[in-house]
């Protein structure tokens, strides 16, 4: 089956192309952050001028044409109540001109998925840390969704470090940014909040911003990333234990650090677990991963009527049936 898949959670307008589960194409356009964070109007604005555009490379990466299409899906949420509308309207007028059956996608799920494809992973722990999510999750085979094991009481990391980047007045002021300045850094002691599986970042961007008159900017970058990815892998290992997995894999935007990924891995060797991760454009927001989850979902006949589609910024993952 040939499937179109867009996603438009946040500042990421992204067009994937998939037949029988293999990439074919996954163009993107962003909205340039740069040092205000996302205003969703703005962003929403952005995505809808970039739109066509995105869908034309799309096809012409792929070297098919549209009336090809068998399938559209699209982010339903969570995300940014504008920026997911942008994606549901062109998904539902590509899927009305072709006539052709359109899938809701769950965001979190389209991120698990296609990590457990090029990590070869069935049945994974999986650690998904991107802007708006932290969550440890895995498959309830019972009912068919993933459970939420632990996740964030206030923010997601990746929002942490880049709101901290912001008061410390980094250019830009991403996570990337504080991930480069953390080489040369050495700790200072920040607050550490895990309660079982879950964990609280926002006392950790304050703190560090209070710090920054009497303490270097590299310090700060390094001991801000320390304490966070310390966390993450305090709460993971401890749901390693619970599940007894045997497999681990680590998905989102943040996934896409290297340090994390060092530190998760050295995590899963002591427990003799396998580890894995994505590639870097498939942890970050993209549309084939929603193509990916949208063509499994119509091969099992979850396709939604055109009345039925909507968006849902809230919509959590144990909402959502696996495909
Ligand atoms: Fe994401």
């Amino acid at each position: 089956m040939l499937v179109l898949g867009i996603e438009s959670s946040a500042h990421t307008f992204g067009v994937g192309i998939v037949r029988n589960g293999k990439i074919l194409a996954n163009p993107k356009a962003m909205f340039k952050i740069e040092n205000k964070g996302l205003i969703p109007a703005e962003v929403a604005e952005t995505h809808a001028v970039n739109a066509a555009g995105v869908v034309s490379d799309a096809l012409e990466l792929a070297g098919i044409k549209m009336r090809e299409i068998q399938g559209v899906g699209y982010t339903r949420g969570p995300g940014l109540g504008p920026c997911l509308q942008v994606g549901e309207l062109t998904a539902k007028t590509i899927a009305k001109r072709l006539g052709v059956a359109i899938a809701q996608v769950n965001h979190a799920m389209a991120h698990v998925e296609i990590t457990k494809k090029f990590a070869k992973m069935q049945d994974p722990l999986v650690l998904y840390v991107s802007g708006g999510n932290s969550q440890i999750l895995k498959k309830n085979e019972k009912f068919l969704h993933y459970s939420v094991l632990g996740e964030t009481f206030d923010i997601g990391v990746g929002n942490m470090l880049d709101s901290f980047a912001r008061e410390i007045g980094l250019n830009p002021a991403w996570g990337s940014t504080v991930a480069r300045l953390a080489e040369g850094g050495r700790y200072v002691k920040l607050p550490y909040k895990v309660k079982g599986m879950d964990f609280s970042f926002t006392g950790i961007a304050t703190s560090a911003a209070k710090m920054k008159e009497r303490e270097s900017v590299e310090d700060l970058c390094f001991s801000v990333q320390e304490t966070a990815f310390s966390m993450l892998c305090e709460a993971t290992e401890r749901a390693m234990l619970l599940t007894r997995s045997r497999e681990l894999c680590v998905c989102g935007g943040v996934a896409q650090s290297n340090r994390l990924r060092q530190m998760l891995g050295l995590l899963a060797k002591e427990h003799k677990v396998r580890f894995g991760y994505a590639p870097d454009q498939f942890n970050a927001d993209n549309g084939a991963m929603i193509a990916f989850v949208a063509e499994k979902m119509l091969k099992r006949g979850m396709e939604s009527k055109l009345s039925e589609c909507g968006i849902e910024q809230r919509y959590r993952i144990e909402d959502a049936v696996i495909a």
